[in-house]
């Protein structure tokens, strides 16, 4: 395989990791030809998210001692557009990825990017430059796919990818459905859900057979501290039974009120009958001193 890429392309030399694989050519493009030569024999030209990548993908590279040096995937078509990488479309620049003065656009139309990869202060470094001059191609070839993430979103990184599932779903590839736990049918009532898995953000209406709800009427799968619904479980009650409650709990607190009126109608009694003799005595008390 290796062999028919150098065929093609006259030399393609290839890294591999277990995320995005990084491949350079030896022949020196124009920047449009080189991007050509990326996107047909790989996904596109390199796209760099961060300053580790950036580090990262220059340690691979071969050094040189002077121009031309790489081309990499971000440029702009105007000069008031920003910097855009083409195979994302990110508008990713680090604080330190320009060399010092750089972007100069010194050729008035300096809309493509190398970087540096000699041993100096510049190592790293971008400099805008002239899309028709030539230099040599860093390539990327994506490991994310269609079928990488089934709910979510594919990100690749130095080594690895990952999918970055949709609210809702989880596993390594978003495969699962995240679950409510269930819900069980009313005795006096029913409920019907939009969704019979109980999936998030499914609805459950709940209706009671001439009985009263108390509790909300609609719940939703949702996150909170777990997946769970938005409320308690509303139950049906009977309007006898709350008619029973209202009259039973009526019925309490008036006897709770004759309890308390009786008892503390006794107390006052029984205090008066207990401050009846000390009242009696005192003026005789009084004599006896
Ligand atoms: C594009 O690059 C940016 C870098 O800022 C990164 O955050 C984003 O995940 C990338 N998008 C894709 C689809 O690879
Ligand atoms: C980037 O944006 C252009 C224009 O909006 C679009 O045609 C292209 O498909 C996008 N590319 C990616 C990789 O998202
Ligand atoms: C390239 O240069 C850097 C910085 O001077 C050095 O650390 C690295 O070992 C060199 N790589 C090779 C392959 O010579
Ligand atoms: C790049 O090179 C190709 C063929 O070598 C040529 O047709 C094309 O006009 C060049 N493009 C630029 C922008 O220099
Ligand atoms: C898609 O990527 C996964 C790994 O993320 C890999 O296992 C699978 O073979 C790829 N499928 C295709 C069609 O390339
Ligand atoms: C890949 O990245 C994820 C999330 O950042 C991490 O949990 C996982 O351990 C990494 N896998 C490898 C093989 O590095
Ligand atoms: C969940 O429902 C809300 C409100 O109906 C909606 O805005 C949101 O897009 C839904 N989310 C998903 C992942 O279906």
């Amino acid at each position: 395989m290796k062999w028919t890429v150098i065929l093609i392309l006259g030399c393609f030399l290839t890294e591999t990791t277990l995320s995005w694989t990084y491949h350079f050519s030896e022949e020196a493009l124009n920047w449009t030809k080189a991007r050509e030569l990326c996107q047909t024999n790989f996904t596109d030209m390199v796209v760099i998210q961060n300053q580790l990548e950036n580090d990262y993908i220059v340690s691979l590279l071969p050094n040189k001692t002077g121009s031309p040096y790489y081309w990499i995937g971000i440029t702009k078509k105007q000069l008031n557009e920003p910097w855009t990488w083409v195979g994302n479309n990110s508008t990713w620049v680090g604080e330190h990825s320009w060399a010092l003065n750089e972007p100069n656009n010194n050729h008035v139309t300096e809309f493509c990017v190398e970087i540096y990869v000699n041993t100096g202060p510049n190592r790293g470094k971008w400099n805008d430059e002239k899309c028709s001059n030539k230099k040599q191609a860093v390539c990327f070839k994506a490991q994310c796919n269609s079928t990488s993430c089934e709910r979510g979103r594919c990100q690749e990184t130095i080594g690895n990818t990952t999918c970055l599932c949709e609210p809702g779903f989880e596993g390594n590839r978003c495969q699962t459905a995240v679950k409510c736990p269930p819900l069980s049918q009313s005795d006096n009532g029913f409920v019907s859900c939009s969704s019979g898995s109980r999936i998030f953000n499914t609805t459950c209406q709940f209706k009671c057979h001439g009985f009263l709800i108390v509790g909300s009427s609609e719940l939703i799968c949702t996150h909170g501290a777990n997946w769970e619904w938005s409320g308690p479980r509303p139950v049906c009650a009977s309007y006898e039974l709350i008619l029973l409650v209202v009259v039973g709990s009526g019925v309490l607190s008036s006897c709770y009120c004759i309890c308390f009126c009786c008892i503390s109608h006794r107390k006052k009694q029984k205090l008066i009958r207990e401050k009846q003799p000390e009242d009696a005595t005192s003026p005789s008390g009084g004599i006896n001193k």
